[in-house]
């Protein structure tokens, strides 16, 4: 996996939307002519009034093209008020009586399945302002249950709505097991821990991992006819991990169809299995992905190549939304997104870039309702809170913010930053009852050098470096990280907006391995994973702070998971 950071001060990826509008009054539609193939044509499209004030208001619209790749495209719709759209963006928009046609911008017109096209508009209305009832793509009505590629709009069913309230938590025998095999490992071994779908053999299982059937008969078991979640990962992108060697996968960049065919299909086929109904079912989805999309793409100076590669196909938005689609239709199916850490997403040049992009993909997937929530810290070291400092504390003339360790970023634990996130991603469209979880596996820190209270105020840095908990290197470091201990351990319902503290990361499992080590499941060598390995621009050149003698990741790391006992805290 990869856990990057991108510290401030870099150049944002340009963005811009080209301005077009042409003026009301001209009946005739633009001249941009669909090309819709006949063959599957599907459209959803998400409308979104994102703003409003007297007389005004301001909308966003997003296009989600669920059929046959199209290399341009016109919207229609009809207000059934008095709307008047005076500035649009990013689609040159007309608009003769109530009836509206908005058609693709130079730069947005080509559409492949799953694709989609964002434009937004300002206009005055007095009086209701109803979103618009139906929307034409090309000439085809949109946002029908079932059409195109799969769009659909499931009901968010019997849902509750945080499902660890009132639940146990399923554990996985498998990684109990191997946790009851250390010495003192009987201590944590009954803990519920994240169910990793890392490839496709995953599905029916693999030399000590059972198959996904064998997982859920073993959780109606467990479940005793109570309340149980079962904590599944979805893993297993084209092109996996662009940002880094340690985690990539078996399914190459543009193996999308494998990706639907061979792997969600199955996993949708299985827990939609009426057997496992009372099950209910926590899908944390593709970990470490679509930020990448932000943060390690040209022009950055933290882009890679292969982010750049998952950028332009689009495969990264398609996938998560065929997951989200096929995994959110199914009525105890709770999908949480995978949304990176406060050492990734917390820069201003990044938080509401990476609302967006999940959005994007939300909206490719037919529907918000598939997203009940996100997950945080999923493998990596955060601390949930810092106790001794906040980010608005100033020492010596100058504020947390501008010391070294924080960097600029806005937030210096992950609990302020899920709740914060979880606003932004309300303020982008996602429904109101989104709850986060928070991995607190591997981010407790404690041991004899977690510091007792706050660092001297001599400055901003003695103050921040002697009284964080987190003690890594550099934020950005995020493989077998040496020092690092359990967290708290896992539990529903901990603070607002946060749906439970959980150990998606079973602990004791390697982050990547500390030298190349052949295997047959598309894992690389990343150095991030090596000692004496002096970092790269994601962790802003510092040393990696990796354990050594580490096995590639995912597999057993006897000495990590000692040394996560050992400095447990609360302790254990
Ligand atoms: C690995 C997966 C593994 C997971 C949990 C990831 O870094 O790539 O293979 O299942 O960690 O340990």
């Amino acid at each position: 996996m990869s856990r990057t950071t991108s510290p401030p001060r870099r150049a944002r990826t340009a963005a811009l939307a080209a301005f077009a509008l042409v003026a009301a009054a001209a009946g005739a539609a633009t001249g941009i002519s669909g090309t819709a193939s006949a063959a599957a044509p599907g459209c959803n499209v998400d409308y979104k009034i994102q703003s409003s004030w007297s007389g005004g208001f301001g909308a966003d619209v997003t296009v989600t093209n669920t059929g046959d790749a199209i290399s341009s495209w016109k919207l229609e719709w009809s207000f059934a008020g008095n709307q008047q759209i005076t500035q649009g963006w990013s689609a040159t928009i007309t608009q003769s009586g109530t009836a509206v046609s908005a058609t693709n911008a130079a730069w947005n017109g080509s559409l492949a399945t799953g694709g989609t096209a964002n434009f937004g508009f300002n206009g005055n209305v007095t009086g209701t302002n109803a979103i618009p009832t139906t929307f034409k793509l090309n000439g085809v009505t949109c946002n029908v249950p079932g059409g195109g590629g799969g769009g659909t709009n499931p009901p968010t069913g019997n849902r509750v709505d945080n499902p660890y309230v009132g639940a146990g938590v399923y554990v996985n025998p498998d990684w109990s097991a191997k946790a009851a095999a250390e010495p003192g490992g009987s201590r944590i071994s009954n803990q519920p821990t994240g169910v990793w779908m890392d490839r496709i053999a995953a599905i029916t299982g693999t030399t000590g991992a059972r198959g996904l059937r064998a997982h859920l008969d073993t959780a109606l078991v467990q479940a005793a006819g109570n309340p149980l979640v079962v904590q599944l990962v979805i893993y297993n992108l084209p092109g996996r991990d662009c940002a880094a060697l340690a985690s990539n996968g078996e399914l190459g960049p543009t193996e999308i169809g494998r990706y639907r065919t061979e792997y969600i299909d199955p996993i949708a086929a299985i827990l939609a299995d009426t057997k496992y109904a009372s099950l209910r079912i926590v899908t944390t989805v593709e970990i470490d992905s679509l930020p990448n999309l932000v943060t390690n793409v040209s022009p950055r100076v933290t882009a890679t190549p292969q982010c750049d590669v998952m950028k332009a196909n689009g495969n990264y938005i398609t996938g998560v939304g065929y997951a989200l689609n096929k995994l959110g239709a199914i009525p105890n199916v709770y999908n949480y997104v995978d949304a990176g850490h406060h050492g990734w997403i917390g820069w201003d040049d990044n938080f509401n870039a990476s609302a967006q992009i999940f959005r994007q993909a939300a909206t490719a997937s037919g529907s918000v309702n598939n997203v009940a929530g996100f997950i945080v810290n999923t493998a990596n070291y955060g601390a949930t809170k810092e106790n001794n400092f906040t980010i608005n504390d100033s020492v010596a003339g100058k504020s947390v913010r501008e010391s070294a360790w924080v960097d600029w970023n806005r937030y210096v634990d992950e609990q302020s930053f899920a709740q914060a996130f979880r606003q932004e991603l309300i303020s982008v469209g996602f429904n109101s009852d989104i709850g986060m979880l928070i991995d607190t596996s591997r981010n407790g820190w404690g041991g004899s050098a977690r510091p007792a209270g706050p660092g001297a105020t001599t400055t901003v840095d003695t103050y921040v470096d002697g009284g964080r908990y987190d003690r890594r290197i550099h934020l950005g470091n995020w493989c077998n990280q040496s020092g690092a201990g359990l967290g708290e351990r896992p539990r529903s319902a901990p603070a607002a907006g946060i749906d439970a503290y959980v150990w998606m990361k079973p602990p004791g499992e390697s982050d990547g391995s500390s030298s190349l080590i052949p295997n047959d499941q598309g894992k690389g060598f990343d150095r991030m994973c090596d000692p004496t390995y002096t970092g790269n621009p994601r962790n802003n050149n510092h040393m990696s702070g990796a354990l050594g003698g580490a096995p590639i990741s995912g597999a057993w790391f006897s000495a990590q998971f000692r040394q996560l006992m050992a400095n447990a805290y609360p302790a254990l």
